[in-house]
């Protein structure tokens, strides 16, 4: 398969200067896997982003958690995908359900902003995930695909995209799901892929889960088949990241 095992940190709007001085000497003090074991691209809240890659050792990547779904201008409050790519930004988290849910972002904006940050050169973490609701009603696969077809109805190439799947019911509640529920759901999405794309894609593009990851289950979900990594939001935030990216050995 040769996929490299790829470790996100979502610190999503946490933090202050302090707080972030003090993770960033975790992780550069933290003996973690070569660079050809693992990819691993931490995302700080946006104010924090020039300091945390001035500051971190090499191996850890930073991306942005969002960017606007075009080119700069009258957008108040928007950081546009040239910004990123100005500062030096190599990735960016689309699609996160906390945004589609808080900020309503359909699966048509957030395939309309992956092909945005893709055109101007960004690499992109697109987040899928069906809630508990959709789940009991046994629409996981249905939900799951909508996403990802609206994404894959903007893009030309997989190359630079990374495919996290998170379950909503599974984020920052501690209920994370079984090792199995995630293969499931993440063969799904392979087996999408070869249909709907082409067969390389799916051999190529990392699926990681993101959900309550944490330095406990880390290792068996990371041991699933089509399990290439995680999207991590809370541990990230802790010592037990380093634990977490060591699942890549
Ligand atoms: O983007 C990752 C995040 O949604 C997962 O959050 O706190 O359940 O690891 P958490």
């Amino acid at each position: 398969m040769g996929r490299k095992f790829f470790v996100g940190g979502n610190w999503k709007c946490n933090g202050t200067t302090e707080d972030v001085k003090k993770i960033v000497s975790t992780l550069n003090s933290g003996q973690v896997p070569s660079a050809d074991v693992v990819e691993i691209v931490v995302s700080p809240p946006f104010v924090f982003i020039p300091f945390a890659k001035s500051e971190l050792k090499p191996q850890f990547q930073v991306a942005a958690q969002n960017c606007w779904v075009k080119k700069g201008g009258a957008f108040t409050g928007e950081i546009s995908a040239e910004m990123l790519v100005n500062l030096g930004v190599p990735w960016v988290i689309i699609g996160h359900s906390e945004r589609r849910a808080i900020l309503n972002e359909t699966n048509e904006f957030v395939g309309d902003k992956v092909a945005y940050a893709l055109s101007q050169g960004l690499k992109v973490i697109a987040c899928v995930g069906e809630t508990l609701e959709e789940r009991e009603a046994g629409t996981t696969m249905q939900v799951v695909a909508a996403q990802t077809k609206a994404i894959a109805d903007k893009i030309t190439s997989w190359d630079n995209v990374v495919l996290a799947y998170e379950p909503v019911w599974a984020i920052g509640t501690g209920k994370v799901a079984t090792p199995a529920q995630a293969q499931e759901v993440h063969a799904e999405l392979r087996k999408w892929l070869e249909t709907n794309i082409k067969a390389d894609v799916a051999a190529s593009t990392r699926i990681i889960y993101g959900g309550s990851v944490n330095g406990s289950n880390c290792k068996e979900l990371g041991g699933q088949q089509d399990v290439d990594g995680f999207l991590v939001g809370g541990a990230s935030l802790k010592p037990e990241f380093i634990d977490i990216i060591k699942a890549a050995e």
